[in-house]
């Protein structure tokens, strides 16, 4: 809807621009006929001030730290509801009724096998392979395993690809695991739950009975909820633009994949819990603090600091009190780690530095902690941001393919390199 328009003057050239107001959030200064009207583009690289697409999902009010989903604050779903509730969400835009509860977690649920020769396709990787790069490779084969559910242009092939990818995710990932340690892959068990399934699916062995821990079930579907979806960040804005081509959603989410595998982003969480390990013991900390700080020395502090919150994140304040329920569970609550967070936390939430820049605990800051109680390796914490985040790639992925405005992503640049010039032969030069 375009409500007013800002007045923009170009030496003697003067531009209307709409600006479009969303339901809640900042107004958006409506650029798309800059070019052609002024033949002057914009530039802001890392896409600051840049809202890349119209979108109904999810909103974050950074300065306030608010995550909604659909509407909905992140705090209630993690309350209330479980992982598969707000994919349901997600993609479909409400809250399921039980009905469409039920049918939709036996729909995922009966997607949960993979191709068997998937797992030959695992063995082409060595053991000691970082198992975000199986992911990487493994996901983006899915097109060559599911060529029925590759045509975007066909709706349900879409919910089809879909389904599978949500379903499939915990499967990869646990074979992935599997793998990588070496143990038989373990085949997914259609009456459990989906995080029950999934911790099944790593931590069983064929000869011996296993018993999901209910506690380490919930506390683990609270953390798919946490990462389920988060905007326009940078590895959802490279699914849209990898799909933004018509490539096939296999390919858009292994694209996705790779993206969060850095460590300023979904490998922050890998990196956080390298960093609380590094540093040992709270005496320590100050000298952390002091590298972080200094402009000469790279060092960040890990799962501090976030691009759009500058507050604390909603979902760090859930994860950590996720942490404190499993590590009770497991009798692990004096876990020096743990200790060295809150210490590190305290000192960073009262230091100028901090305080100035608006660093606060993100999300990875508390789930490394979490995830090696439960028993995952450092390796493995990516990969279970990939599998939860895979929803809210595909509803994002989804939202950009039904949107009637849609064009391929082409940005362009300011270019700051040689002007026109002949060619020397090789003698010449
Ligand atoms: N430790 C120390 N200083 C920091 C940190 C940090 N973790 N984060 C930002 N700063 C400083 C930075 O040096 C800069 O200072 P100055 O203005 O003096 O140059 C200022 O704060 C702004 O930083 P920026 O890099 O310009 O901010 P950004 O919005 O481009 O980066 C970020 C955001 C998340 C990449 C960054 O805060 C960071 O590298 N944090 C550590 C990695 C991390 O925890 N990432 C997980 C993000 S949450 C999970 C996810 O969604 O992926």
């Amino acid at each position: 809807m375009t409500d007013t328009n800002a007045h923009l003057g170009l030496g003697d050239k003067k531009v209307d621009l709409p600006v479009r107001k969303g339901t809640i959030g900042p107004d958006v200064l409506d650029i798309g006929a800059l070019y052609k009207n002024t033949g002057t583009f914009t530039y802001d690289p890392g896409f600051t001030s840049t809202a890349s697409c119209e979108s109904k999902i999810t909103f974050i009010d950074g300065d306030e730290g608010v995550l909604l989903h659909r509407g909905y604050p992140i705090e209630q779903l993690a309350e209330h509801g479980d992982f598969l509730e707000t994919c349901y969400l997600l993609l479909y835009g409400e809250l399921p009724t039980a009905a469409q509860k039920k049918d939709f977690d036996h729909r995922v649920t009966h997607h949960t096998m993979v191709h068997e020769q998937m797992s030959r396709f695992f063995t082409g990787f060595r053991r000691d392979a970082h198992p975000m790069a199986v992911m990487v490779g493994t996901v983006g084969a899915l097109s060559a395993f599911y060529h029925d559910s590759t045509d975007i242009t066909d709706p349900h092939q879409r919910m089809v690809a879909s389904l599978r990818m949500i379903a499939k995710m915990p499967t990869i990932a646990a074979m992935a695991y599997k793998y990588h340690i070496g143990q038989p892959f373990v085949y997914p068990q259609n009456n459990l739950d989906y995080a029950s399934n999934f911790l099944r699916m790593c931590f069983a062995v064929p000869c011996e009975e296993y018993k999901v821990n209910p506690v380490l079930a919930r506390a683990m579907d609270r953390i798919f909820i946490l990462h389920a979806d988060h905007e326009q960040n940078a590895s959802t804005s490279t699914v849209r633009l990898a799909g933004s081509s018509g490539a096939n959603p296999f390919a858009c989410i292994a694209a996705g994949i790779a993206c969060l595998w850095g460590p300023a982003h979904g490998g922050a969480n890998e990196a956080a819990l390298n960093m609380l390990q590094e540093i040992g013991t709270p005496d320590r900390i100050p000298e952390f603090i002091a590298r972080a700080k200094d402009k000469n020395d790279p060092f960040r502090l890990m799962g501090f600091g976030h691009r759009v919150y500058k507050n604390y994140d909603p979902r760090a304040k859930i994860m950590q009190k996720t942490t404190h329920e499993v590590l009770a569970e497991l009798g692990h609550s004096d876990d020096p780690l743990l200790q060295v967070a809150m210490e590190l936390e305290k000192i960073a939430l009262t230091d100028e530095y901090f305080i100035e820049k608006k660093l606060y605990p993100n999300i990875d800051f508390y789930s490394g902690i979490t995830l090696k109680a439960m028993g995952f390796p450092t390796t493995m914490f990516t990969v279970l941001f990939a599998l939860a985040r895979t929803v809210g790639w595909i509803a994002q992925w989804a939202e950009m393919i039904e949107d009637p405005q849609q064009r391929i992503g082409r940005p362009r640049q300011l270019y700051t390199g040689a002007p026109k010039r002949d060619y020397l032969p090789l003698s010449k030069r």
